[in-house]
Formats: C-alpha cells, sequence, structure tokens
C-alpha cells in the first residue's frame, strides 16, 4: 500500500483496500497511544491548518497528531490570514506549499480543497467542505468496528439532511466499504443524484446497499448504527432555521426510535449537537421555537447507545493515520 505524497480529499477517491489499510493503521496509532509508546514519525515536517469556519474537534485532532508524530503545526484561523480576501486559493497554495509539508483545509465548497491541492505541490487533506467530511468518515468507521468487530453488512441509517456533508460522506463510505447506507429524510433533503448514482456503481462492486426511505420508523428496522448531524450546517443563512425545524422534527432521533431499532443499535453523531439548552444556539432555538433539543434527544445521546465521545477521540487516530500515510514513505509506516 502506498499513499505517500497522496492528498485526502473525498472517499471517493480511494479504493476499499486504502480506506481499510487506513483504518488499520488508525487502529495501530491507537494501541501506541493507549500503551504510551512515542511514534515521531514525521520528526522535522510542518503543516498547514487552515480554517475558514471554526472548529474543536478537527483542529485538536490535527494539532496533537501533529504533535504526536513529531510535526509542527501553523493554524491559521478563520480571520487571520490573507486567504480568499487578499490572495487567492491559487496563489495561497503556491505560497504554503514552498513552506509547508502538508496543509489541511477546512473551509466551502468541494473545489476550493481540490483547487488547493492542484496547486500546492504537497499533499492536502480535507478538514470539512459543503460537500464532504471524509476525515470525519473514517473515524466513524473506526468507531462502528471496534463496535461490531466488522463493517461489511453493516446496516447505518442516516436521519436528516442528507444533501449535505455528513449525509454524503457516509454514503460514499458506506458504499466503498461494503455497508448498507440508508438517507431518512423529505424527498428534498436526499443526495444530489449524480453522486447517489456513483455510489450505486460503487456498491455493485463491494456488496453495498443504498436506499432512501421517509419513514423513520420502516428505515430503522434492523439498523446497526443511528446517525445524525445538526439541521443547519456551518456557512448556512440563520433563515433556513424555520423551515428545517418544521421539516426535519419528525426525523429527530428519539429513545422510542433507537428502540424500535433493536437493542443493539448504537447511536453516532459527528458533532456538536444540540440535544439540550446548555448553548447559546440552543437557547435561543427554544426561546423562537419552543424546541429543548434538535437532530437528537438527551435522553438518546446521554444513553448507552450513545458512542459520539469514542467516535470524537478517533478523530485524532485516523487524523495521525491520514497524516502519516501522506507524509512518510510506505516502509516507515509497515512498522508501525
Ligand atoms: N465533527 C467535527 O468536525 O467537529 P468540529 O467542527 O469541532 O471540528
Ligand atoms: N454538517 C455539519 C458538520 C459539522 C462537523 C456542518 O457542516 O456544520
Amino acid at each position: 500500500m502506498n499513499l505517500y505524497k497522496k492528498s485526502f480529499l473525498k472517499l471517493l477517491d480511494f479504493t476499499p483496500e486504502e480506506i481499510n489499510y487506513l483504518l488499520n493503521l488508525s487502529g495501530k496509532f491507537k494501541s501506541l497511544k493507549k500503551a504510551g509508546i512515542p511514534h515521531k514519525l514525521c520528526e522535522g515536517k510542518s503543516v498547514a491548518l487552515i480554517f475558514e469556519k471554526t472548529s474543536t474537534r478537527t483542529r485538536c485532532a490535527f494539532e496533537v497528531a501533529a504533535n504526536d508524530l513529531g510535526i509542527h503545526p501553523v493554524y491559521l484561523s478563520p480571520d487571520g490570514s490573507q486567504i480568499g480576501k487578499k490572495e487567492s486559493i491559487k496563489d495561497t497554495a503556491r505560497v504554503l506549499g514552498r513552506m509547508f509539508d502538508g496543509i489541511e483545509y477546512r473551509g466551502f465548497g468541494q473545489d476550493i480543497v481540490e483547487e488547493l491541492a492542484k496547486y500546492a505541490g504537497v499533499p492536502v487533506w480535507n478538514g470539512l467542505t459543503n460537500e464532504f467530511h471524509p476525515t470525519q468518515i473514517l473515524a466513524d468507521m473506526l468507531t462502528i468496528k471496534e463496535k461490531f468487530g466488522e463493517l461489511k453488512g453493516k446496516k447505518l441509517v442516516y436521519m436528516g439532511d442528507a444533501r449535505y456533508n455528513m449525509g454524503n460522506s457516509l454514503m460514499v463510505g458506506c458504499a466503498k466499504l461494503g455497508m448498507k447506507f440508508v438517507a431518512c429524510a423529505p424527498d428534498a433533503y436526499f443526495p444530489d443524484k449524480k453522486l447517489v448514482d456513483i455510489c450505486k456503481a460503487e456498491a455493485e462492486k463491494t456488496g453495498a446497499e443504498i436506499s432512501f426511505i421517509t419513514e423513520p420508523y420502516i428505515a430503522v428496522e434492523d439498523a446497526d448504527v443511528i446517525y445524525t448531524d445538526v439541521w443547519v450546517s456551518m456557512g448556512e443563512p440563520d433563515d433556513v432555521w424555520a423551515k428545517r425545524i418544521k421539516d426535519l422534527t419528525p426525523y429527530r432521533v428519539t429513545a422510542d426510535l433507537m428502540k424500535s431499532a433493536g437493542e443493539n443499535c448504537i447511536f453516532m453523531h459527528c458533532l456538536p449537537a444540540f440535544h439540550d439548552l446548555k448553548t447559546t444556539i440552543g437557547q435561543k432555538i427554544y426561546d423562537k421555537y419552543g424546541i429543548n433539543c434538535m437532530e437528537v434527544t438527551d435522553e438518546v445521546f446521554e444513553s448507552p447507545a450513545s458512542v459520539v465521545f469514542d467516535e470524537a477521540e478517533n478523530r485524532f487516530h485516523t487524523i495521525k493515520a491520514v497524516m502519516s500515510a501522506s507524509l512518510c514513505k510506505p516502509e516507515v509506516l509497515e512498522n508501525v
């Protein structure tokens, strides 16, 4: 397996074998970390972490993973650089490519991260775009594998806005890894047909199944995983809230829905989640619309079925695999 110098822009660019390789490597890094064994495989390298949108998990995962690998990370905040305002992506790519060994980008269109990769001359990693969130999917798949021992044939039901980064990327991940993916939402919230067709073609090769169901209780029958995400994503205008709440409230993950899926079903969420009133946005939504949670109830979020913090931890082990696979020659990784 050789991913040396390869960017990580979306899972569609990777074969199932390459994705499984990254998952196995992540598991090895996790074991090393738990055993307290140092693994500074990339000593002397530097990476730029561009964040045009805010982040807790992704930023911290990249910074801590970088530290453990011996990499020096430089964080560029949403308003702390010239990017986009005074300097184009193409020029930024050529500047940063001269100084850094790799670049992480979190921001808006997928075309931006693709352009960065085209001109940087060093590997670029997608830390979330409007369309895809591939490092999150690696963490999610590692978590599912840890819980069930395997991925093939497992049924993941995604509840909510399935047209955006999380719905799209989970569909791609499930298609690549031979899983059963169900998007459960009103018709208007299903992923773009072009992407669905690509995923269905992929599913034919891997034995995956992809389906779209509007009825929550039918969708979750025999589910192994119920997954949800926020109803309004970063960068979307405030005026979509009212319609999203109206359209997606029937798709909230409740204890009753979890129960109907079966006792072994786990609950997943990329986080952050609106499950209580302990956030300023959560409180504002309560004041305006009178609801005390959105995509998931506090009861489900805090239940034993919820593995959301395992997912959050796995962001960091999987991002370590992504960075090291791009920055190290394969022989260096053979000994991990
Ligand atoms: N899940 C995730 O990407 O979280 P952050 O926005 O905190 O990075
Ligand atoms: N769909 C969410 C994911 C956050 C990790 C967003 O883009 O805001």
